[in-house]
């Protein structure tokens, strides 16, 4: 169930040739207004580089994750409106600033999700985070709501949807379909991952056209367990417990 090849290009520096530069796989590009891929800087590969690797040690597993949680949260911040806001600076002039206009939330969908909410709080002090818990039903195999613990006035927010893996979309749409059921519009959602397949995008653009996606990468396509590829595994279990 693969897609095409990913793209590869010469990642680096310009005091390097481009002949000179090493290759790096790229994300796959999107086509679409509401899917903003991280830059693939230098930066940024590298520290993909870090938590694709199947011999990375749990403790720089969580560490290189995080930095790239931070880059993921700042990029979606870019995405909320902002309102003029002109401040006096100590030496007595102005300077023509905005500040954001509206209130936000994180939901995190356990247990992956959760492992995002400190890089969202390190750049939100005291920002309010809900929960949803998603499983797979043992007989139906479909997913299946478990638990959800969200703010009350959520109706009235942004919502920053947490989830590091962006697979098959089956966890994500149900998380959609129950913040929309609590009247939060779909244009108010920014869901954030650190790796996207393309059948998540293309299901996500098909039923939350409005919606926006943050994605560091979108890759090649899903196994036949669902598993991203190349992916990085199983977040979770790469997190918090191996
Ligand atoms: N969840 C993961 O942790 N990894 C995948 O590849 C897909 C879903």
């Amino acid at each position: 169930s693969s897609a095409a090849e990913a793209p590869a290009a010469p990642i680096g520096p310009e005091y390097k040739d481009k002949e000179e530069k090493p290759q790096a796989t790229v994300s796959t590009p999107i086509s679409s207004q509401n899917v903003h891929i991280l830059p693939q800087t230098p930066q940024l590969i590298a520290l993909l580089t870090m938590i694709r690797d199947k011999n990375t040690p749990r403790a720089d597993f969580i560490f290189y994750s995080n930095r790239i949680i931070r880059l993921l949260v700042e990029e979606g911040l870019n995405h909320l409106p902002v309102i003029s806001h002109p401040v006096t600076t100590p030496t007595g002039r102005t300077y023509q600033g905005v500040k954001f206009e509206g209130k936000i939330c994180g939901v995190s969908i356990m247990r992956a999700g959760e492992a995002m909410e400190e890089g969202l709080r390190n750049c939100c002090r005291s920002v309010r985070i809900g929960k949803i818990l998603i499983q797979r039903d043992e007989e139906t195999y479909q997913p299946k709501l478990f638990y959800d613990k969200l703010p009350a006035d959520i109706s009235q927010r942004f919502v920053l949807l947490l989830d590091p893996m962006f697979a098959t979309g089956g966890s994500a749409t149900m998380a959609v379909q129950v913040l929309i059921s609590r009247g939060v519009p779909e244009e108010r959602i920014l869901f954030l991952n650190l790796i996207a397949s393309p059948q998540g995008i293309k299901e996500f653009a098909e039923k939350f056209p409005k919606l926006r996606v943050v994605t560091a990468f979108v890759d090649q396509g899903l196994d036949e367990k669902n598993y991203i590829i190349p992916g990085l595994g199983d977040f979770g279990d790469r997190f918090y417990c191996i």
